[in-house]
């Protein structure tokens, strides 16, 4: 059997972060007189911070300067961050500390590939980051999704061919990003959003240690 590489994205998969990025962004938008629903939202999963206010000043049909984009950028980090202050391992969604630890169990290797660069203090501040063999975050892609970039990069750290990687994405981005890179994709979340999924699930607590294990059997 060869090696599988099992590749979690973080924010809307492993932790509910994915409110909070929609709030942050909802504060600027509301400042610029945007207007940006939960529908919007999903364009900005799994994508950068720069290509997401981009996004968010189109919808608004807003010309701004470099030194106002940066502006903002920090202040959706900042409005962010505050959020997480208080993090702790509440924040982690149902069902994946059990798929974290039958892996671990079955000595599958694990990998984070998510567009944050805020990654790895949300991993340290929810104990969960001893889990991960390799963690690919937005501090190591130049490409965003749906690029496979952060993917690749991921199997490469544990020693995994793509057609051997298994990727959890909650966001479109991630999930074509999957695809491109010819791994096994499955969506967390709702079927009508991610449908380009191999495998969707409604959250962790629906996967079972049997699809599991037939995955790491495959
Ligand atoms: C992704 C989120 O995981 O990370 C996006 O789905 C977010 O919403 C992106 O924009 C970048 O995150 P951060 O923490 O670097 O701003
Ligand atoms: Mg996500």
């Amino acid at each position: 059997m060869r090696t599988k590489a099992f590749i979690f994205d973080l924010d809307g998969v492993i932790v509910d972060t994915a409110k909070y990025h929609y709030l942050a962004w909802q504060k600027i938008a509301q400042e610029l007189n945007i207007d940006f629903t939960l529908e919007h939202n999903e364009l900005l999963k799994g994508v950068s911070r720069v290509r997401s206010l981009d996004i968010i000043l189109e919808l608004g049909n807003v010309q701004a300067s470099q030194e106002d984009k940066n502006k903002w950028l920090v202040q959706k980090n900042d409005e962010y961050l505050s959020y997480l202050v208080d993090m702790d391992q509440s924040e982690i969604l149902p069902g994946v500390i059990p798929v974290l630890e039958f892996l671990k169990q079955n000595n599958q290797p694990i990998a984070l590939g998510s567009a944050s660069k805020n990654a790895r203090p949300i991993l340290e501040k929810t104990g969960i980051i001893h889990f991960f063999d390799a963690i690919v975050d937005g501090n190591d892609v130049s490409n965003a999704k749906p690029d496979p970039e952060v993917f690749l990069i991921a199997a490469k750290h544990l020693n995994s061919n793509p057609a051997d990687a298994i990727v959890f994405e909650d966001s479109v981005a991630g999930v074509q990003a999957a695809n491109i890179a010819k791994m096994i994709s499955i969506g967390i979340g709702e079927e009508k959003t991610l449908h380009e999924a191999q495998y969707i699930f409604e959250d962790f607590t629906q996967i079972t240690t049997r699809f599991i294990q037939e995955l790491i059997n495959k």
